[in-house]
C-alpha cells in the first residue's frame, strides 16, 4: 500500500484560452443530451473528519463543509461524496456505523444534513453518502440483540458459526489483521468479520437484512441524498460451506500467512444484492458508486450488471495500482475503451497514498500531478476527485508508532503504517492549522501546508488547484471533453500519450509528455477524417504553445501538457 515520500518544486505555465428534503428526485433523471446526470458530472470525495471543523474540536464537521460549498462550486464539483458521518464508535473511523440514519454528534446532526443538502442543491452539488453495507459496528442494536443469545431475533442477521474444537470454524482471515472470527464467550460461538472484530458482517443471505439495508437507501433518498459510493461491496457474501481459503506463500504486514480470498470474496451472490439496492436507486434516479478493487478491465465489467442493473459508477481502482507511465496508461484506456462501459476514474482515495507521492519521482512531483490530472480529467468518463489533490497535497505519515491514530497501523508497524498521512486535515491556508481548526486537529498537517494551501494556490496563475480548475472548467463545458469517443494517438510512443476526443465536426487534441526530457510530437490525423494542420489552444502548460500548435509538429517540454481544438 505504502510507497516513497518525496518533495517537489512548483513549476508550470497555465494558459487558459477556453474557460426539498423528502423530494423522489434529487434531479432531473439525464440532462439535456439524454446522459443520466453523473456522467457529466465531476464527483470529490470528502474525508469528513478532515475537510473544515466549524466548531473548533478539531474534527471536521458537517456545517464545515457547508461553509465550503461556493469553493467546492469553484472548483468545478459537482456531487460530494462523504465518507461515513453516521454514528459510530469509531474504531474505524466512521466504518463502523452503530447507527444508519442519524448523524453523529461529531459531525453535526440532521437538520446539519438538511442545511447542507438544501444549500449544496442551490449551489448545484449533490451530496452522496457512503453506505457501510458489509458490516456494522458491534455496537449497532441489531448485533446487540444479534449476540444477546441464540434465539434472539437478530441471531441470523450476522454469521454465526460453531468453532472446530478449540479452534475457529476455518482458516479465514480479516483484512484487518488475525482470524476473522471473533469468539463470543455469551452464546459460544464465532461470529464473522471481514475487517477488525467491532466490525462483524451482516449476514446478506437473511432477506430481513437485505430489507433492511435496501429500506436505509430509500430513507435517505427521501432525505434529499442523491446515491451512495458502497463500501466493501465485494465482501458482502462468504462461502456457507465453509471452505477453507488458499493459502499462498509469504506473510502480510500483520505477520498473517497470505491468503487467495476464493471464499470470501467477489461470489457471484453479490450481484443480486447491488440489483436489489439499483432496484430502489432507479426510483430515486440516485447513483450508486462501488468501492470496485479488480484485476483487470473484464471483472470491473462485472460489476454495471449484464443488463446494466447493478453499479452505474464502479470505480476504476486500478489506475491507482499502476506506475506513471505513458504506455501503460494507454494500455490501460484501450481495454477500458473496448468494454463499452461509461468509466469511473480515480487516482485517489482516504486508503491509499496520496497521488502526488505516489506517481511523483521525487523531483517533479508538481508537474506529475499536473500531467495526472490533464489525463484523468479530459478521458471519457466520470471522474472522482480526493480532497487535497487538488492543491498537491502530500502524505504525511506518523514518525512514531505511538502516533498512528489508524489501528491497521498500529498493529502493523512498521510495515504498515495505517492511513492518517492520506487523511491529513484540508490546507486552506497558511496560517495556524492550514486555517482547518481554531483548536487542536486531530491529524498532524503537513509542514508542506505553508506553501500547498487553497487560498495561496488562487492567487498563483501556475498553482496545480489553478491547474485543475481550467482543467474542470474546459471539461464542463467542451462537448467534445464531455462526450466524444476516445482514439489513442501514437501508439508506439514510450514517453507522450496523446489522444483525441472527437465529437461530430471537432476534436480534442490531447498530449501529455511523461517524461523528464523534451519530446517533439508529429500527428497525423487524416486518417481520423481532420484536415486542419494546426489545433486552436485551449490549455496548456507551456508558454510557447498558448496560442495555438502545428499539428506536425508539437514540441513538449519535460511534462508538458498540450490540449487543443481540431477540426
Ligand atoms: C473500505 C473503506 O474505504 C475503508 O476505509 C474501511 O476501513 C473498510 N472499507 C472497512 O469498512
Amino acid at each position: 500500500m505504502r510507497h516513497v515520500r518525496v518533495s517537489g518544486i512548483l513549476i508550470g505555465i497555465v494558459f487558459v484560452i477556453a474557460s426539498s428534503p423528502a423530494l423522489r428526485a434529487q434531479t432531473a433523471a439525464s440532462d439535456s443530451q439524454a446522459h443520466p446526470w453523473y456522467q457529466h458530472a465531476v464527483f470529490y470525495e470528502i474525508y469528513p473528519r478532515s475537510f473544515m471543523d466549524s466548531n473548533g474540536d478539531g474534527i471536521g464537521d458537517l456545517n464545515g463543509i457547508t461553509s465550503k460549498l461556493d469553493y467546492l462550486k469553484t472548483l468545478g464539483i459537482d456531487a460530494i461524496w462523504i465518507a461515513p458521518c453516521f454514528p459510530s464508535p469509531q474504531v474505524d473511523f466512521g466504518y463502523d456505523v452503530s447507527d444508519y440514519q442519524n448523524i453523529d454528534k461529531m459531525y453535526g446532526t440532521l437538520a446539519d444534513f438538511d442545511k447542507l443538502q438544501k444549500l449544496g442543491q442551490d449551489h448545484g452539488i449533490k451530496i452522496i453518502f457512503d453506505f457501510v453495507v458489509n458490516h456494522t459496528s458491534d455496537q449497532h442494536p441489531w448485533f446487540l440483540d444479534s449476540r444477546s443469545s441464540r434465539t434472539a431475533d437478530k441471531r441470523d442477521w450476522y454469521v454465526w458459526r460453531d468453532g472446530k474444537g478449540t479452534n475457529p470454524p476455518n482458516n479465514w482471515l480479516a483484512v484487518f489483521g488475525g482470524s476473522a472470527w471473533q469468539w463470543d464467550e455469551k452464546t459460544k460461538q464465532y461470529y464473522y468479520h471481514y475487517f477488525y472484530p467491532q466490525q462483524p458482517d451482516l449476514n446478506w443471505r437473511n432477506p430481513a437484512v437485505v430489507s433492511a439495508m435496501n429500506g436505509t437507501t430509500e430513507w435517505w433518498y427521501r432525505r434529499g441524498v442523491a446515491g451512495f459510493r458502497l463500501d466493501a461491496v465485494d465482501s458482502l457474501f462468504e462461502d456457507p460451506n465453509l471452505q477453507d481459503d488458499p493459502v499462498l506463500p509469504g506473510q502480510n504486514a500483520y505477520g498473517d500467512p497470505l491468503v487467495e480470498h476464493k471464499y470470501t470474496q467477489k461470489l457471484p451472490e453479490v450481484h443480486l444484492a447491488l440489483k436489489g439496492l439499483r432496484k430502489v436507486a432507479d426510483q430515486y434516479n440516485a447513483v450508486l458508486i462501488g468501492e470496485t478493487w479488480t484485476d483487470n478491465v473484464a471483472q470491473l465489467r462485472t460489476y454495471y450488471g449484464a443488463a446494466h442493473d447493478e453499479l452505474q459508477m464502479p470505480m476504476d481502482l486500478m489506475l491507482t495500482k499502476m506506475k506513471f507511465s505513458a504506455p501503460a496508461f494507454r494500455e490501460h484506456f484501450k481495454q477500458v475503451d473496448s468494454s463499452g462501459e461509461w468509466p469511473v476514474f480515480v487516482i485517489g482515495n482516504h486508503d491509499i497514498l496520496r497521488s502526488w507521492n505516489r506517481y511523483g519521482d521525487g523531483q517533479h512531483n508538481d508537474q506529475i500531478a499536473k500531467d495526472m490530472a490533464a489525463m484523468y480529467l479530459t478521458l471519457r468518463g466520470t471522474p472522482i476527485l480526493y480532497y487535497g489533490e487538488e492543491i498537491g497535497m502530500q502524505n504525511n505519515d506518523p514518525q512514531r508508532r505511538e502516533d498512528v491514530k489508524d489501528p491497521i497501523g498500529r498493529l502493523g508497524w512498521p510495515k504498515e503504517k495505517g492511513r492518517d498521512g492520506e487523511r491529513t486535515p484540508m490546507q486552506w491556508n497558511d496560517e495556524p492549522n492550514a486555517g482547518f481548526t481554531t483548536g487542536i486537529p486531530w491529524n498532524a498537517i503537513p509542514v508542506t501546508y505553508k506553501t500547498y494551501n487553497v487560498e495561496d494556490e488562487a492567487k498563483d496563475p501556475n498553482s496545480i488547484l489553478n491547474w485543475y480548475k481550467a482543467l474542470l472548467t474546459l471539461r464542463h463545458t467542451d462537448p467534445a471533453l464531455l462526450d466524444g469517443a476516445y482514439i489513442p494517438l501514437n501508439e508506439s510512443d514510450a514517453e507522450v500519450l496523446s489522444y483525441l476526443r472527437k465529437a461530430s465536426g471537432y476534436a480534442v487534441l490531447v498530449a501529455i509528455n511523461m517524461s523528464a526530457v523534451p519530446r517533439t510530437v508529429h500527428f497525423d490525423l487524416a486518417r481520423q477524417g481532420i484536415a486542419a494542420t494546426s489545433a486552436q489552444t485551449l490549455l496548456t502548460t507551456q508558454s510557447s504553445l498558448k496560442e495555438k500548435a502545428s499539428i506536425a509538429q508539437i514540441s513538449l517540454e519535460p511534462y508538458g501538457v498540450y490540449i487543443g481544438a481540431v477540426k
